[in-house]
């Protein structure tokens, strides 16, 4: 079983890509953030910031554990999906993709899924500041990390591209990590302003 590590800001694509992923081949899914809230544990919830706060000492080694057994199930792949799956040790992963977004364009995917305010401009930062993708690029691990731009990559095409690139039909080159920057783009328009006061 290859494990495909896929993570990204809230609102990158993350579920919507991993689902189309397991229906072009034969992937199990595993959504840490949907396991996170199960009734299994009884996170804490911090009010201010509308969030769970999850205990990794324990949510780990569940998570490890559910690992295994779904490999006792023998499927070809197992997509582990959270913009927090850089808690997955290196021995777990075979190829990581982390989703990105423009901040304009991410601003309008979370207001449809309602987030409010706050928590938006707190995951703009998070994803101008390429959070998600510094957490995997400290991590110095050996197997291949991606970076696909979502802002004009319909869901379909997306997962099309991370199939192909497991698949070795692409070779990647074009994904590889550190070639997205909205820092930088944001720095030329003299708008960071606006995302960060
Ligand atoms: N490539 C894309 N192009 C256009 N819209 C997209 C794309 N990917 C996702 N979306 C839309 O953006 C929203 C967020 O997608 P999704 O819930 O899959 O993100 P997520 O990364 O799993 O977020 P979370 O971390 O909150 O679970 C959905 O409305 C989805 O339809
Ligand atoms: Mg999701």
């Amino acid at each position: 079983m290859k494990n495909i590590v896929i993570s990204g800001t809230p609102g990158c694509g993350k579920t919507s890509v991993a689902k189309e992923i397991s229906n072009l081949i034969k992937a199990k899914i595993m959504s840490l953030n949907e396991l996170a809230i199960s009734d299994e544990f009884s996170f804490e919830y911090d009010e201010e910031r509308k969030t769970y706060i999850v205990d990794f000492e324990i949510f780990l080694p569940y998570i490890l554990d559910k690992i295994e057994d779904i490999k006792q199930e023998n499927p070809p792949y197992l997509i582990i999906e959270s913009h927090f799956s850089d808690i997955i040790p290196e021995r777990f992963i075979d190829y990581v993709f982390i989703l990105r977004c423009d901040p304009d364009e991410l601003f309008r995917r979370l207001e449809i899924k309602n987030f409010d305010r706050e928590k938006i401009n707190e995951n703009i930062q998070a994803e101008i500041l390429g959070n998600c993708a510094n957490y995997f690029i400290q991590k110095r691990i050996k197997a291949p990390i991606y970076e696909i731009d979502t802002t004009n990559t319909n869901i379909e095409a997306v997962a099309q591209i991370i199939v192909e690139i497991i698949f070795e039909n692409n070779n990647g080159e074009n994904f590889k990590i550190g070639k997205v920057d909205w820092l930088e783009k944001l720095f030329k328009e003299d708008r960071l302003n606006e995302f960060f006061d």
